[in-house]
């Protein structure tokens, strides 16, 4: 694996979920489930990064070790959790796990950099019945603490919803949303937030039928006090399978912001294609940071300026039309490239190709204005490995396709947002990318790559 330019990865060992989320004393905080000692998955410790802007990240030592009974476990460790800060103190909440017992915790820190458990832990243990009760995910509503939590008696899935006025004695309150069947059976790192007015539940589903899409998001309205979610409707968060808990947190203006883990269980199953390599010291990388909105109902995604800043040069710039022919666009060969192209809707128009390939991968991205769809397909070693279809009804005269593409990754965005996919494709250091119409000429209202300035 080649280190990502825009994603964070640590120095060394495996990383997954982003935990504890938040924006604290000026500085932006990701915690995240880590193995210091092996590029594996392996008893779980919370390492611990800070940045200024989301892009550019600092290391520090890790936050949590698993070294109190309730977590000093080989399977078991310190499992993901979430961030609250109240009164300038940092509160982070998580999942002890040993001995098979999934029990809440606290640890508290003033100053971002020195956390202590609290010696009240275990906090809530968990219930009898159940398989699974993990990933709690804190935030404030009106006088209370809520907690949700995800749970499983091991066929079905539920939210649990737990309230508390010091954090540290919490009251049951039940399921607030139960997992129709083909949801899964265990909802993993969920989260539950309002945005734009509107309330959105996210969580990774264990054994989601619905392969490769592994954040679910539904839309509805939520009454904490009755315990009650009415859904909406639901959708995946992301069309792509590298996109897996999702957390979410609010930013110094407001905005609500978000992060995942860049890979996914179950398509990585044993590893297809993303073998930890053993000659490499380190495993893992975040997605994009990226802004949540819900205009109007619909929920979009769109990755936050200072990523966008990053791009200030561009290599390949074109307006007015695509030819048929395939031109291959100068660009860097390595680092993080973007590629946007806006397709004009208001004309009867062709679709427009754009073909990356780096390493083994080739992404092929087929933009069709008029039916506003993109249809996304990666080819490995001369087959079709994985694809995502993505629509975006809209009245816009243009259909804009933003793709961010760095050292193992793609991910895409429609429609600023309101449609993406996310996928591992990995490079070697070469880079090509290409576009063309499929049709006579494409009518395009602007076509760039970018990339950091020479
Ligand atoms: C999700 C997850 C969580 C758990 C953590 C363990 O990827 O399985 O449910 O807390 O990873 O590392």
């Amino acid at each position: 694996m080649r280190r990502p330019a825009l994603h964070f990865s640590p120095r060394k060992g495996w990383i997954n979920d982003p935990n504890g989320l938040c924006f604290f004393n000026g500085r932006y905080h990701i915690f995240y489930q880590h193995n210091p000692y092996s590029s594996s998955w392996g008893k779980m410790h919370w390492g611990h990064a800070v940045s200024d802007d989301l892009v550019d990240w600092e290391e520090l030592p890790i936050a949590l070790y698993p070294d109190r009974w309730y977590e000093d476990d080989e399977q078991g460790g310190c499992f993901s959790g979430s961030a609250l800060i109240e009164d300038g103190v940092m509160y982070l909440v998580y999942t002890a796990v040993a001995g098979g017992k999934q029990r809440q915790c606290l640890a508290i820190s003033h100053d971002g950099e020195v956390f202590e458990k609290h010696p009240a832990n275990p906090l809530i243990d968990m219930p009898s019945g159940y398989t699974d009760f993990r990933d709690p995910r804190i935030f404030r509503h009106g006088g209370w603490i809520y907690m949700v939590i995800g749970a499983s008696d091991g066929t079905h899935g539920f939210i649990d919803l737990y309230r508390s006025e010091d954090m540290i004695g919490w009251e049951a309150m039940g399921h607030i949303y139960e997992l129709p069947a083909e949801q899964g059976r265990m909802p993993e790192c969920p989260d539950l937030f309002e945005v734009d007015g509107h309330w959105v539940l996210t969580f990774s589903p264990v054994d989601y039928v619905r392969e490769g899409a592994p954040v679910m998001a539904v839309i509805g309205d939520a009454d904490l006090d009755r315990c009650r979610f009415v859904p909406r409707y639901s959708q995946p968060f992301d069309y792509g399978s590298d996109f897996y808990a999702l957390q979410s947190f609010i930013g110094p203006d407001g905005s609500r912001l978000a992060m995942a883990w860049a890979n996914g269980w179950q398509w990585m199953g044993t590893f297809k294609g993303f073998s930890p390599d053993p000659e490499s010291p380190w495993c893992g990388f975040m997605t994009l940071p990226r802004e949540i909105r819900c205009i109007g109902g619909r929920l979009s995604s769109y990755p936050v300026k200072s990523v966008w800043d990053t791009f200030s040069h561009d290599f390949y710039k074109l307006d007015g039309e695509l030819s048929g022919e395939m031109s291959i666009c100068p660009s860097p060969q390595s680092g993080a490239t973007a590629v946007s192209i806006a397709i004009r809707r208001d004309v009867p128009n062709a679709p427009a190709e754009v073909d990356i390939e780096q390493g083994r991968e080739r992404m092929v991205v087929i933009a069709d204005g008029n039916s506003s769809s993109v249809a996304v397909t990666i080819w490995k070693d001369g087959s079709v490995d994985r694809a995502a279809c993505l629509s975006v009804p809209s009245d816009a005269s243009d259909m804009r396709v933003d793709m961010i593409i760095d050292e193992d990754s793609a991910e895409i965005f429609v429609g600023g947002g309101l449609s993406t996919t996310s996928f591992n494709i990995y490079a070697d250091g070469k880079r090509s990318i290409g576009c063309r119409s499929i049709g006579r000429s494409t009518k395009i209202s602007s076509f760039t790559v970018s990339g950091r300035k020479k």
